[in-house]
């Protein structure tokens, strides 16, 4: 293995929270021209979370990093940093972690948001190792929230049937140990050429060419970001390996973002790893977006599938375009 690194990252601690509402495809067939068939053979999704009027991404966020904080044994005095990635904000400013940290109580922490849409957590990590690996900070607080349900198109049956909403977050910790642990190493990437693929060209700051007809709305070329979206996870997986120095063997387990069990199956086979190598919660919560990976990781680590010693690969792809790696052990 090679030593990258001048402190340890540890992932000290994870969380989730789902809202409590579940929209079934059932729940679609009664909405749209579409099916439960449909949607699980195209998918894998069967059903999905929706936020109540009451609860934003920060509300949803809070509940996890409460369930972090718990689960990592600091309080939040403790910690350094927060860093909510989001695309759907509570406002357009202040930040959602700001918000975040009123509520949880971390006084003494910077926070901010960041925009890498599906791939947001995994940017997040890795602006958080770059602080614990140069010994800057000791805590720092990643999470991923969104609620798509607002920003969805309930009426468009090729967008809609995909997204959820919820929370999660990790704690990343410098850790005092020279044997290689926590956070191996983060691979990040974007392309903006592949901007129209999706997004929501709702226009804030730009003055629309078309008057004020901007859409405020998920509109995306579902079958081209598909292609994409294997060719790009599989070759930043591959590249997160050879980084350090490991072969696919000695991958444990795979997170992977949870947007279609189709992109996950077609880039695990590409891979040439094992299917049961591999974390799946796509078909109770869909696309969580940003939330999609630290919900999983939490889940995994609830249910026993990470182990102690456990090296994960966690790989991602979302709007933007943006993509991205990262290796952990455990
Ligand atoms: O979070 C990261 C970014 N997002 C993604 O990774 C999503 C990537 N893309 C996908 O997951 C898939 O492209 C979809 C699930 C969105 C669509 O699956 P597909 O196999 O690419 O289907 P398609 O778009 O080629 O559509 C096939 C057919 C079309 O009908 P025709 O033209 O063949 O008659 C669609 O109109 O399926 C139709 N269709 C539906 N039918 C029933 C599209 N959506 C639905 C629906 N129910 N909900």
């Amino acid at each position: 293995m090679t030593d990258h690194t001048l402190c340890q990252a540890e992932l000290a601690g994870t969380g989730s929270y789902l809202p409590e509402k579940i929209l079934t495809n059932f729940d679609l067939e009664k909405m749209l021209d579409t099916s439960d068939e449909w949607i699980r053979t195209r998918t894998g999704i069967q059903e999905r979370r929706i936020a109540s009027e009451k609860e934003s991404s920060s509300v949803l966020a809070a509940h996890a990093a409460r369930k972090a904080l718990e689960s990592a044994n600091i309080t939040a005095d403790e910690l350094d940093i927060i860093i909510v990635c989001t695309s759907t904000p509570d406002v357009l400013f202040p930040s959602t972690a700001c918000f975040v940290q009123k509520e949880i109580g971390a006084t003494r922490s910077a926070a901010f948001d960041i925009s890498a849409v599906c791939s947001g957590f995994v940017y997040g990590l890795s602006i958080a190792e770059q602080y614990i690996k140069s010994g800057r900070y000791r805590h720092v607080l990643v999470i991923g929230s969104e609620v798509n349900s607002r920003i969805v198109d309930w009426t468009d049956r090729t967008t809609c049937i995909l997204f959820g909403d919820g929370a999660g977050a990790v704690i990343l910790k410098q850790k005092d140990s020279s044997e290689e642990c926590g956070l191996l190493s983060s691979h990040i990437y974007s392309d903006g050429n592949l901007s129209s693929l999706i997004e929501v060209p709702k226009a804030i700051g730009r003055i629309p060419e078309n008057g004020n007809s901007d859409k405020f709305f998920i509109k995306m070329s579902g079958n081209a970001t598909f292609k994409v979206a294997v060719k790009r996870m599989t070759e930043v997986c591959q590249e997160a390996l050879k980084y350090n120095g490991l072969s696919r063997d000695d991958v444990d387990l795979i997170v992977p973002h949870q947007a279609n069990q189709r992109i996950i199956d077609a880039v695990v086979k590409r891979l040439e790893v094992s299917p049961e190598k591999v974390f799946l919660n796509i078909h109770k919560y869909g696309n969580t977006s940003a939330a999609s990976i630290p919900i999983a990781i939490d889940e995994a680590k609830r249910t026993g599938r990470i182990k102690p010693g456990c090296r994960m690969l966690i790989m991602v792809v979302g709007a933007g375009l943006t993509w991205g790696a990262a290796v952990i052990k455990w």
